[in-house]
């Protein structure tokens, strides 16, 4: 018996070796569907000013200050022509640019830091394919002491652990692929979780509902009678593919921009995913 398991073991742990550790090629199609998935366009799109697609985004209004999303097409001079995979990576899993710059946290880096190595890869795939763009980046409109871009490195040790998400044992797959979108790569929790007085996310708080620097509200996602209690999976995800609640309202504001660009694309099974996580939360107030 133990020298049949040892037989076994010996065989499965030669099959797992034989597999190359880059088993895939990044693909362009699975980088397209990750780009939905993150929300990249319309941060980094001024869809107002007629801009082309990821040549810059509009100001974004946050209590430290507006920021614009930089261009981020493959332009060598204004985009990230000139970037490595290695050094776009190091943008979404560290917030740090290739010259060593830190980010501000408005470039949501603290979810796309537990995105999987493949995901980022096959979206670095995607963003090559992109048509380059010469518009220049402009500048953040943001005062002393965050104009000094050093100050976003004591944020960082307070608010930002880096690392890939690592599935919880204890939930099925279905779950663990909700919970990884919503961390990861849909970064739900940005506008959804309330931020404590350095700007960081309140995981105590985690989907509670906050208010952000435009003044909308992004309600309460827990299963509580003052967030989501009286939705079912089901019309969670109905509310993800097509923006209507169960009152036959249409969702608006923010959430009307990641419906279109973002949850509409996605699999059912994706949207499903995302459902069965967020009606497992613990219900807060
Ligand atoms: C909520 C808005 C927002 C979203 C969503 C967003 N970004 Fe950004 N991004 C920004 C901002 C703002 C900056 C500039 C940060 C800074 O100057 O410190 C930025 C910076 C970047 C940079 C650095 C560019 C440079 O020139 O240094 C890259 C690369 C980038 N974003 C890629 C992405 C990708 C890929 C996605 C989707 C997975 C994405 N961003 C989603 C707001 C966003
Ligand atoms: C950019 C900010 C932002 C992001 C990211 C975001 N939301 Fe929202 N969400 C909002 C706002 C604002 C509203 C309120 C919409 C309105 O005013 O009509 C909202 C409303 C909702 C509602 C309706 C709740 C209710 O009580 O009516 C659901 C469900 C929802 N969001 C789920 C999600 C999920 C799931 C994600 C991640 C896939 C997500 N949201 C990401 C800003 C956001």
């Amino acid at each position: 018996m133990r020298a049949l398991r040892s037989v076994a073991v010996a065989i499965s742990a030669t099959l797992f070796l034989s597999v190359p550790v880059n088993a895939q090629a990044p693909s362009v199609e699975r980088g397209k569907y990750v780009f939905d998935a993150g929300g990249c366009l319309g941060c980094h799109t001024d869809e107002k000013a007629g801009a082309a697609p990821l040549s810059g985004g509009p100001p974004l209004v946050t209590p430290f200050g507006t920021f614009f999303a930089p261009n981020i097409t493959p332009d060598p001079e204004h985009g990230i022509g000139r970037w490595s995979a290695d050094q776009f990576l190091t943008a979404l899993k560290d917030g740090v640019s290739p010259s060593g710059k830190h980010y501000f946290p408005v470039f949501p880096y603290t979810a796309y830091t537990k995105a999987s190595r493949e995901d980022l890869l096959d979206l670095w795939a995607y963003l090559k394919t992109v048509p380059p763009s010469a518009r220049p980046d402009r500048p953040h409109d943001v005062d002393f002491p965050v104009s000094i871009r050093l100050s976003v490195l004591p944020w960082k040790w307070l608010n930002f652990t880096k690392g890939e998400w690592q599935p919880d044992t204890r939930h099925d797959a279905a779950w663990n692929r909700g919970a990884y979108l919503v961390e990861a790569l849909l970064h739900c929790g940005e506008c959804h979780t309330p931020r404590n007085t350095m700007g960081g996310l309140d995981r105590s708080r985690w989907m509670a509902g906050a208010r952000f620097g435009t003044g909308h509200l992004a309600p309460n996602l827990t299963p509580h009678a003052k967030g989501l209690k009286a939705w079912s999976a089901k019309d969670i995800a109905i509310a993800l593919e097509i923006g209507e609640t169960p009152d036959g309202e249409y969702l608006g504001n923010e959430m009307a921009e990641v419906v279109r660009d973002s949850t509409s694309h996605l699999t059912r099974a994706d949207r499903d995913a995302i459902s069965q996580y967020l009606v497992s939360l613990p219900p807060l107030e």
